[in-house]
């Protein structure tokens, strides 16, 4: 029996909520996916802090890109959150960056969404998760990746692959990506540069067809 529950998208959370209203948990986005150790929901803009909390790391940041920053300030937060509660998978009404939350506060312990390739890869979307450091090595991200990509699959029938890239080193990621049933299929040799470092890239991927949650 699959351990997750899903519910139909609500409607985006408004952008910016009038500063003297304190956000308490019932008036966050309710759960798309419930499981075990974790929540996904959609972003608020009340998560900022515990966004900033969680992804002010150098731990967290060194295998992300630059656009990860480090330090992360509120600031960095509260872009995420504008981006992540505007964005929309090309060709529809769908949001779907998620916040990975804490089932029993709500609180926001890491993100998880997909990048849209274009034109010839419009098949595909790339994965990409984080979470924050007091929180690894609990299984959380293997179960929220599994969940997701079922989800995904299920959401955007065109899709039809699913795509990790990992910095090499990433040994956590690549496990992660494996859990979820993603394949390695290759290493683009020598493809990252990150302060000064050349670092190769390790490509994962996972058909609808090898989902193996989907009905
Ligand atoms: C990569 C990351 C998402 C893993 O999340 P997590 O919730 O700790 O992962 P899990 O607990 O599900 O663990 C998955 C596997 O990795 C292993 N693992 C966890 N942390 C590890 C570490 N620091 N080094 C090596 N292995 C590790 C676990 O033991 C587990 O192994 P198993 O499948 O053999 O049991 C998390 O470390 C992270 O956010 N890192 C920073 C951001 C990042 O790298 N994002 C991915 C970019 S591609």
């Amino acid at each position: 029996m699959s351990q997750e529950q899903t519910a139909p998208q609500p409607p985006p959370p408004s952008a910016s909520p009038p500063s003297n209203i304190t956000t308490t948990s019932a008036d966050l986005p309710p759960p798309i996916i419930t499981l075990p150790n974790c929540i996904l929901r959609l972003i608020h803009p009340s998560d900022a802090p515990a966004i900033q909390r969680a992804a002010d790391s150098p731990a967290v940041a060194k295998y992300m890109s630059y656009r990860f920053a480090n330090p992360y300030t509120l600031e960095h937060a509260q872009q995420w959150v504008g981006f992540a509660t505007a964005f929309k998978a090309p060709g529809t009404d769908i949001l779907p960056s998620f916040a990975i939350c804490d089932p029993a506060t709500n609180t926001v312990l890491g993100g998880i969404g997909i990048k849209a390739r274009d034109d010839v890869e419009s098949n595909m979307y790339e994965v990409g998760y984080w979470i924050g450091e007091a929180s690894w090595g609990k299984g959380i991200m293997t179960a929220a990746l599994r969940a997701y990509v079922k989800w995904v699959f299920e959401t955007f029938p065109a899709i039809n692959r699913l795509e990790g890239v990992v910095f090499e080193g990433n040994e956590a990621s690549g496990k992660v990506l494996k859990n979820a049933g993603f394949v390695y299929e290759g290493t683009r040799r020598k493809a990252a540069v990150k302060h000064g470092v050349v670092m190769d890239i390790l490509v994962y991927g996972l058909l609808r067809e090898e989902c193996s949650l989907l009905n």
